[in-house]
């Protein structure tokens, strides 16, 4: 029995707890169910790590983790931090408090487990540092944080991303659905990418799905979603259009393309004035939103009048031979495929010098903690080498 051994960095965030469950659940080796069993072997957070290479114990257990889960959920439901998983790691023998994600590298290097180990990095952080040292020394990692990839410079992106089965990152796009690994295929297969285009913001597109309904203005939306726990704690993350650019970028290096966040042109969801509001606090840019409802509304009315809605849209072109990378606010026929998009749906639209005519289209949710792990454990299948089935 080959195990597969995972490092989960941000254990204790949304997406590492549902993973740490599913890992529990699905995978682990007491199970007996796989040939190749997944093997939690360490997690990291801000506080601390606890590694042990036999296992740990908690993966033996997923009705234990399901009730951490179900009590982190509950805790920040009510606005409070998640500390049921990260109070119990704390308690088991050997968490080493304040330990880091380099002192982690050095306990699992000294052991010789470096190239037996995939670090999972499901942070939000920048660990483009970490990447970097843990690619250098011939380890393996699967990525949901979009950060190492899509900010990194365009010669560190191409170090990270060198050996295909050691660095799985589709879970940086559409949590996972399949964008990336078409492009990198089709870059190995020189099939040259003609276009990009796409919604890559759950949050933006229900947004935009609430204001053409025309119930509700600009700030209401906001608030709604906001509420709803639809959007980030400060929903100008998601006006930015930042998130959506990063993605972009993600997608564009992957077919080939050197591109950098700041070679984005970035118009965010609301124009005049949102820039100069990005200083104060969040309640107060509730507040202030208003002044952007008769804009907005003045938009998708105009759409509407022409039979159309309005999307947040992200574009890579290719003009002069070089690659043209726009995101903004684009009037979109009812009935085509990125107007046509329903609730938090993501879509990507794809020419190639092969998918020339009819492009390569591809919908899914573009977020939630289950369809990410369960993708995250995707990529880990694609790292098994000599897997037996
Ligand atoms: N939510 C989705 O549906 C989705 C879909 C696709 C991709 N993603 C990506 O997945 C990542 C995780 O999302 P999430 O919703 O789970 O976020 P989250 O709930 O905020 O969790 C982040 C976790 O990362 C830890 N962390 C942050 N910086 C760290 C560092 N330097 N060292 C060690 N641990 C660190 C945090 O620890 P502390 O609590 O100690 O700070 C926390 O446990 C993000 O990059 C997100 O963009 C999310």
């Amino acid at each position: 029995m080959a195990l597969q051994n995972i490092a989960v960095l941000g254990a204790t965030g949304n997406i590492g707890t549902e993973l740490l469950r599913e890992v529990a659940e699905k995978d682990a080796p007491g199970l007996d169910k796989h040939k190749n069993p997944t093997n939690l072997i360490a997690t990291a957070s801000r506080d601390g790590i606890l590694v042990d290479p036999r296992g740990l114990s908690i993966q033996n257990d997923p009705a234990l983790i399901a009730r951490l889960q179900a009590r982190d959920i509950e805790l920040a439901s009510q606005g409070k931090p998640r500390t049921a998983l990260r109070d119990y790691l704390r308690e088991q023998k050997g968490y080493q408090e304040g330990a880091t994600l380099g002192d982690l590298f050095d306990v699992i290097r000294n052991q010789g487990l470096i190239e037996d180990v995939v670090f999972i990095d499901v942070t939000a952080g920048d660990l483009t540092g970490f990447h970097q040292t843990v690619m250098e020394n011939g380890g393996r990692i699967v990525t949901a944080n979009k950060v190492p990839v899509a900010q990194s410079s365009w010669e560190v992106f191409k170090l990270l991303t060198e050996f295909r089965t050691k660095y799985g990152y589709s879970c940086s796009v559409m949590a996972g659905a399949g964008a990336v690994p078409f492009l990198r295929d089709g870059f190995d297969m020189s099939d040259t990418v003609e276009s990009i285009e796409g919604c890559f913001s759950g949050t933006l597109g229900k947004m935009c799905n609430l204001l053409y309904e025309g119930k509700v203005t600009f700030s209401e939306a906001v608030k709604q979603l906001k509420l709803a726990g639809d959007t980030e704690p400060d929903p100008r993350d998601d006006l930015s259009g930042m998130d959506v650019a990063k993605k972009i970028v993600i997608l564009a290096r992957t077919s080939g393309y050197e591109v950098n966040l700041e070679d984005v042109e970035v118009e965010p969801f609301v124009a005049g004035g949102f820039r100069e509001l990005s200083d104060i606090g969040v309640e107060e840019f509730m507040a202030k939103s208003k002044i952007f409802d008769d804009e907005i509304a003045a938009k998708f009315e105009a759409a509407k009048k022409e039979g159309k809605t309005l999307r947040y849209v992200a574009s890579l072109k290719i003009e002069n031979g070089k690659p043209v990378v726009k995101l903004g606010l684009r009037e979109e026929k009812l009935d085509s495929p990125l107007g046509s998009l329903k609730g938090n749906g993501n879509k990507v639209v794809i020419y190639t010098s092969a998918y020339n005519k009819v492009p390569f289209e591809l919908a899914a949710p573009g977020s939630g903690t289950s369809i990410t792990a369960g993708n995250i454990r995707r990529n880990l299948l694609e790292q098994l080498e000599n897997r037996k089935m």
